[in-house]
């Protein structure tokens, strides 16, 4: 078995809560991996008693799933409506800016990705981005690219 099939098997298998559905299964994969493998569609099928239809109907359902491993770091911008009424697009263009992306997405050399996200759960905060899941709230557009240009050059190369 490979190790990816491996991480996936343990991610499915150790879920501890009463009610394990093909939903909570890809969740597990989803927070184990960063993304959901077609092993993963086809083991959660297996281990579910559904189909590999079934399985993939309810992974396209959702729009957080990913189908490829996400990119080195990751960029959450808030687009909910706390942070929306207080300049959240404004962060939105400027991380683009950055990041050198027209919309949401990965850069070319896969060393970012860029999201939306309906509420970070930090409206208090806001406008709230988070880097590699970690919360920055009452952000500018400045803040917020320099945010984006720190983590870049964390290991070594620049934007
Ligand atoms: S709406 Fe932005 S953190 Fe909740």
């Amino acid at each position: 078995m490979s190790g990816l099939e491996q991480r996936i098997q343990d991610a499915v298998r150790g879920q501890t809560q009463p009610t394990v559905t093909v939903l909570s299964s890809l969740l597990a994969v989803e927070d184990e991996l960063g993304y959901i493998p077609k092993e993963a569609v086809e083991f959660v099928a297996g281990f579910s008693n559904a189909t590999i239809n079934d399985v993939w109907a309810v992974a396209s359902f959702y729009p957080n799933f990913r189908f490829e491993p996400p990119a080195e770091h990751t960029v959450d911008v808030c687009w909910g409506a706390s942070c929306h009424l207080v300049g959240a697009m404004s962060i939105f263009k400027s991380v683009l800016e950055v990041a050198g992306l027209d919309s949401e997405g990965d850069t070319l050399d896969k060393r970012l990705t860029v999201k939306f996200n309906s509420c970070l759960g930090a409206c208090s905060q806001a406008p709230v981005m988070a880097l590699d899941h970690h919360l920055a709230g009452r952000v500018n557009p400045e803040s917020a690219a320099e945010n984006v240009s720190r983590l870049l050059e964390r290991d070594g190369h620049g934007p």
